[in-house]
């Protein structure tokens, strides 16, 4: 379908609102994109987002605090249940502190893959072939902890519940995989089995719950990656559009 002189509304659409509210709110004003443009960047957002990939061999090169708080940033810009925004990064630099995790982590990793019994889960991971070896803890020059808040300390001293807590962090999480890529960093979404060690390390209330540790630097000179294949489009959506077959197009 050519959309190339489409645009979904002229520039004055925008009026006035009247509505009455209880709470603030104020006017939604986004920019207009004709309908080619936002394909075109809909294409090269796929095709960037196609770079990005999960890195186990960082380079030691510094990473300056601002690139992280960056991230950071683009994760608060996540939505989340009752925007009550569950979550806290912690931003380890200290090679100690890092190496204290890493231990832990191997020491976790140790013996789930070779203590337990967990042939189907071997099985899955097998052409990643990751081990118990996590060097990438002390390499990178930060490690970030993502914790989920099931609840909230408050200023009077009670605690907040919080709601859809780890679709909220998760969707964070991926604004942050996102930014860093957009930085020209690389990460990893390390997830040790238990991670409540973790609190102690950091000391972290027991109301946070550690989610995802995010090894976070360049990739080292030879950095290599699972030879692997994303989804297609026509087998991960399904339109439901009254009409008998569905006509999807994969961004080229
Ligand atoms: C929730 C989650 C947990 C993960 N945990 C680990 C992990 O503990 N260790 C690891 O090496 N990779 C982990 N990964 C990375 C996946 O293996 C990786 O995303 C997948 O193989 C696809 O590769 P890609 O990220 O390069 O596209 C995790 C990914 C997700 C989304």
């Amino acid at each position: 379908m050519d959309h190339s002189t489409d645009t979904p509304f002229p520039a004055d659409y925008w009026i006035e609102p009247t509505r009455q509210h209880r709470h603030a709110f104020i006017p939604y004003r986004p920019e207009i994109v004709p309908i080619a443009e936002g394909m075109r960047r809909g294409k090269k957002f796929c095709k960037f987002l196609d770079t990005r990939r999960s890195v186990r061999f960082f380079s030691d090169k510094a990473v300056p605090q601002e690139m992280i708080e960056l991230a950071v940033a683009a994760a608060n810009r996540a939505p989340s249940g009752a925007h009550f925004q569950p979550w806290t990064f912690v931003a380890i630099s200290d090679p100690a502190a890092k190496h204290e995790i890493r231990v832990a982590a191997e020491r976790e990793e140790r013996s789930f893959y070779h203590e337990r019994d967990i042939p189907a889960w071997r099985q899955a991971v097998a052409r990643l072939e990751t081990d118990d070896n996590k060097d990438f803890v002390d390499v990178a020059p930060w490690l970030v902890v993502a914790f989920a808040q099931k609840h909230t300390p408050m200023a009077d001293g009670s605690l907040r519940k919080n709601y859809y807590v780890n679709e909220s962090v998760g969707i964070a999480c991926g604004f942050f995989i996102a930014a860093l890529h957009a930085m020209g960093l690389a990460t990893l979404t390390h997830t040790p089995n238990p991670m409540s060690f973790i609190n102690q390390i950091l000391k972290r209330p027991s109301t946070e719950r550690p989610y995802i540790l995010f090894p976070i630097g360049y990739p080292a000179r030879d950095a290599e990656v699972p030879d692997l294949h994303r989804k297609s489009v026509s087998d991960s959506l399904i339109v439901v559009d009254g009409q008998s077959t569905a006509r999807l197009q994969q961004p080229e």
